[in-house]
């Protein structure tokens, strides 16, 4: 039976970008209805895109059915197959490049006759013509991709918080272990570019997954009329945003890391969480671009005080100075004097 608006969960929009999370545990014997499903391609497929061009497509993954299955999971970043293999659905998330040198024109039609490409703001059927369009069509295919891939970021992003409103885990994840791999898989021609994966499902995992991760500091992200001059946030409307449920109480959460032990019991899966070396942890905690609060820098101190740290690989300390250095980065910050 179709689903009525009654039934349609619509969750306040600070709440659900506040409640959104990296989902990592899905329960593997819940499907996600068709019509969630749709909502969210609904969501995505209403992103802002440019011209009107519709780059961004999808595959819809279900394990039980997708015949390609087993070649798709051999692309699988070895970290996602748990993720991959437990939730309900992964859409491949698509960009199509040939939308850029095909549909500019419809694209741009089609907003004309919305009423939304005006003469108001100087467009001009023969300038478009003989100007605008053919630059925007003359751009090499590294420039379109990456104008493109940023659209497909957009439909991402809404197909994420449209999946967070509905009561879903969601994760994006990384098909790194066979380049091509899934273009292949899926018989791709060269124009639509895979550009990431997205796993859906219910959590297992409290959906808060033990509080909103940290973040850098506001006034280190933004910056106010030139680059270098920070914004700084203003407490009072941080406090109003927080009532509202767009900032909601740091990872880690208490009883997050028995959750963690509790999940990987039930699947025969290791427990525990990963840790860097002391010395790093400290160096970290006392870094004042990251916005930590007592939680986080509490559990930094626990581990510290545990002594069961790994050693830093001195033998990689080589490789990581040269990749800053060659990134014009100073690498006394991350490695020391
Ligand atoms: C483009 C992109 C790719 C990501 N790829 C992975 C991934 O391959 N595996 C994974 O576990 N998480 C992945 N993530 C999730 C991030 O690690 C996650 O957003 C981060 O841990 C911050 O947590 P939060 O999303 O819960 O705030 C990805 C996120 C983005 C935006």
């Amino acid at each position: 039976m179709a689903i009525t608006a009654a039934e349609i969960p619509n969750p306040p929009f600070f709440q659900v970008v506040g409640d959104r999370r990296a989902i990592r545990y899905f329960d593997p014997d819940r499907k996600v209805e068709d019509w969630k499903i749709q909502a969210i391609l609904q969501s995505a497929r209403y992103a802002s895109c440019q011209g009107n061009i519709n780059a961004t497509e999808a595959i819809v993954v279900q394990k039980e059915t997708c015949e390609v299955w087993d070649e798709l999971e051999e692309c699988v970043s070895g970290f996602n197959i748990q993720l991959a293999n437990q939730c309900s659905h992964i859409v491949i998330w698509l960009t199509n490049l040939h939308a850029w040198y095909g549909r500019a024109n419809d694209g741009l039609s089609t907003l004309a006759l919305s009423g939304a490409l005006t003469k108001y703001h100087g467009w001009n059927y023969e300038f478009s013509m003989t100007q605008t369009i053919p630059r925007l069509m003359s751009f090499p295919l590294e420039r379109t991709d990456l104008l493109l891939r940023f659209e497909t970021g957009l439909a991402v992003s809404q197909a994420l918080l449209a999946s967070t409103a509905l009561g879903l885990g969601n994760c994006l994840v990384a098909f790194g272990r066979k380049p091509g791999g899934v273009e292949k898989t899926f018989g791709l021609p060269p124009n639509m570019k895979f550009t990431w994966a997205h796993a859906i499902g219910y959590p297992l995992e409290d959906p808060k997954s033990g509080g909103q991760r940290v973040r850098l500091k506001y006034d280190r992200l933004f910056n106010k009329d030139v680059y270098g001059t920070p914004l700084e946030a203003d407490p009072a409307v941080d406090s109003a945003l927080r009532e509202v449920g767009l900032l909601q109480e740091q990872a880690p959460l208490p009883g997050r890391f028995e959750e963690i032990d509790a999940l990987a019991e039930r699947f025969g899966r290791d427990p525990g969480v990963v840790s860097w070396p002391e010395k790093e942890l400290k160096r970290l905690i006392n870094d004042d671009d990251w916005d930590f609060g007592p939680r986080i820098k509490a559990r930094a101190e626990e581990l510290i005080a545990s002594g069961e740290l790994p050693d830093y690989p001195e033998e990689m300390r080589e490789t990581f100075q040269r990749i800053m250095e060659e990134h014009g980065l100073d690498t006394r910050k991350f490695l020391g004097e």
